[in-house]
């Protein structure tokens, strides 16, 4: 018996498996709308067996994409244009999930592929939003936001929380990882406020679980609802394990069904120590001191180590992202591997061997 392939309940919904596609970026949308390559792309991951496919940090509002290329959910066209992307994934059995982001201080860059560098207004890169005055690196200078700035961010969180339920959705994930928006206010390196969304650990938390607590109110209970956290900074002085398991605790007990734990971000200097399971360690601690279920990510690449990671309770499922890229049937050749009888594909079934 195979722990990967053993299904999981989450809430109302049942994953096939324990194999979910994480969240990418792939800075191929126009005006945030996904087009044939997001169809193509979520389609192949969905064909290949995962038991979920969450589709990538999709930007509440037009200032919080990372990139012109981001997906968005702030309109009506947005929407439309996720709604046969996500039945298609249903259709193969598997769950359809979405992250919903803003980007905050690392916003208005170039997509990776075309150099990632920081867009002025004159390139086609507009004002950016911060807890603080604090740059990302050598990005573009944020403005401090005001408290009517935080409390529209905290509105379009809930808008796009109502546009992923429309098209269909059904998990949902918050990024409060990787630098964007809400990490930034979690992290002292990044939130410098004097305000009541500064200074201790319980107003640094405070935005990003007002955010949580307005969204769970528009989310259906049958539905479960994931946050993604970067469980530590690696640095000196920035956010730590301590601090994800206070915020898991405060996560937990206002409804989230999964914590997602990577880590880093937040600097482009931290030192991060990149290597098979480099983040279980994490996944394992918010799993067994806050019984929270939680997803591990990070160089999961072999079937037998992902089938290791979750039979020795470190984690509750396995994310996977550039392993997915390199092969989308990734969850085929697994079960094949751990001699799992796993149906594939009716269409591909003569290549199964
Ligand atoms: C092309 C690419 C795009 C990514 N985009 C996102 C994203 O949209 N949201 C997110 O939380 N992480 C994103 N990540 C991080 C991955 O989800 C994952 O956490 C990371 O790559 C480590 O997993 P891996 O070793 O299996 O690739 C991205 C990674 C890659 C390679």
């Amino acid at each position: 018996m195979s722990r990967l392939f053993s299904p999981w309940r989450l809430r109302g919904v049942e994953l096939k498996n324990r194999i979910v596609v994480s969240p990418m970026c792939q800075y191929m949308a126009q005006d945030g709308v996904a087009g044939e390559w997001h169809r193509v792309h979520l389609g192949s991951r969905a064909v290949g067996g995962a038991g979920m496919v969450i589709v990538e940090a999709t930007a509440v509002s037009p200032e919080g994409r990372i990139s012109p290329g981001d997906l968005g959910l702030w309109n009506e066209a947005q929407e439309e244009a996720l709604r046969p992307i996500v039945a298609f994934m249903r259709s193969q059995g598997a769950v359809p999930g979405i992250q919903i982001a803003h980007a905050g201080r690392k916003a208005s860059t170039a997509p990776p592929f075309r150099g990632g560098s920081f867009l002025s207004p004159g390139e086609g890169g507009w004002p950016i939003l911060a807890p603080s005055a604090l740059a990302f690196g050598s990005g573009g200078s944020p403005r401090e936001m005001s408290e009517a700035e935080i409390g529209r961010v905290r509105e379009s969180f809930v808008g796009a929380a109502r546009r992923a339920l429309s098209a269909g959705f059904d998990y949902l994930e918050i990024h409060m990882a990787h630098g964007y928006l809400l990490h930034s206010f979690l992290s002292p390196l990044s939130n410098r406020r004097t305000d009541s969304y500064g200074g201790s650990l319980d107003a640094r938390m405070r935005f990003p679980l007002e955010v949580l607590d307005a969204v769970r109110k528009v989310w259906p209970e049958e539905r479960p609802l994931g946050v993604r956290i970067s469980a530590v900074d690696w640095v000196d002085g920035g956010w730590d394990l301590e601090s994800s398991l206070v915020l898991a605790r405060k996560l937990k007990e206002r409804g989230v069904d999964l914590v997602d734990c990577s880590s880093g971000g937040i600097v482009p200097h931290a030192a991060i120590p990149v290597a098979p399971g480099y983040q279980t360690a994490f996944s394992e601690r918010l799993r067994k001191e806050v019984g929270v279920a939680t997803l591990a990510v990070g160089m999961i690449t072999d079937p037998a180590q992902a089938e290791h990671i979750l039979v020795t309770g470190q984690a509750d499922g396995v994310a996977l992202a550039r392993e997915m890229l390199r092969d989308p049937y990734w969850p085929l050749h697994a079960a094949n591997r751990l001699g799992v009888e796993f149906p594939w594909p009716a269409p591909y079934a003569r290549a199964r061997s």
